[in-house]
């Protein structure tokens, strides 16, 4: 039988968490692509397997896979594919971690596939039909203001001694009920879309690490941009999603912010 591309993707996320599941067993050997950038075993195993799997059930699609094993190639259709989100997290067994794997078709997500290994809980959107979680339809929260809401935010791994996120993450916990900094952005914009989050925002983030969580958002019928309300675009330098109601007071802190002096790091 031909699988689908929400079957295939579906299995191969699936496949790639156990083997995650099965690296967490033992004490991680950690290899550094920066100061503080890690990566592990499991990372390049995890991608080894799904870039594998994708090969053999689309040959000629496109890949774009965070450890570099991709396949670029003309084609109407792109993999967008993180092995392990969160691998901080996974290094020190903290169990917040998934496998991201998006497909876009003519620069368009089509699909979408987020997969928490060890709560075995599974995001999925296809454009147009909706966002899922383990097969039940999903939306975005109905928290109206940011005062009652719960946000949450990433600092990238590379520059996380001077980043200016500081100063929104102050701001943004103090207006709202908390932030959240749990370490895998794929699982915040899948967190989002199921209504566990209200809001999310984040710098620097590569199209691997979003692609998958926004069309979870935009289908759960939350609303995604860039943290001056501008359309977001993969691999943009900032990201702004929410379940929509309290976008416009995020993206008005978030300019306030940006245009206060601040204060040297
Ligand atoms: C990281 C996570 C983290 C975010 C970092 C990402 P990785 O991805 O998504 O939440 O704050 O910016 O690089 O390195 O664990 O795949
Ligand atoms: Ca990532
Ligand atoms: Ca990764």
């Amino acid at each position: 039988m031909t699988k689908t591309f929400l079957q295939a993707a579906v299995e191969i996320a699936k496949g790639a968490g156990a083997i995650l599941r099965e690296e967490l067993e033992y004490a991680p050997e950690i290899a550094y692509k920066g100061d503080f950038d890690l990566v592990t075993q499991a990372d390049r195993r995890s991608e080894a397997w799904i870039v594998g799997r994708l090969q053999e059930f689309f040959p000629e699609h496109a890949i774009a896979a965070e450890e570099g094993t991709a396949k670029d190639k003309e084609s109407e259709y792109r993999w967008h594919v993180d092995p392990l989100d969160g691998t901080t997290n996974f290094a020190h067994g903290y169990p917040c971690f998934c496998v991201s794997m998006a497909l876009a078709r003519k620069n368009e997500l089509v699909l979408g596939v987020i997969y928490n290994p060890v709560y075995e809980e599974l995001f999925t959107a296809q454009r147009g039909e909706g966002a899922y979680f383990n097969g039940k339809r999903i939306h975005c929260s109905r928290i109206e203001t940011l005062k009652n809401s719960l946000l949450c935010t990433g600092f990238p791994n590379h520059k996380r001694h001077a980043h200016p996120n500081i100063y929104y993450y102050w701001d943004f916990t103090l207006r709202s009920h908390g932030v959240r900094r749990d370490g895998s952005a794929a699982l915040d914009l899948a967190y989002v879309a199921a209504g566990r989050f209200d809001g999310f925002w984040e710098f620097g983030l590569k199209p691997w690490d979003t692609a998958a969580g926004v069309l979870l958002v935009e289908e759960a019928g939350g609303t995604i941009s860039d943290l001056e309300g501008q359309p977001y675009t993969l691999g943009g330098k900032t990201i702004l999603a929410s379940n929509g109601l309290i976008h416009t007071e995020m993206k008005q802190l978030a300019v306030e912010i940006a245009n206060r002096p601040m204060p040297p790091l």
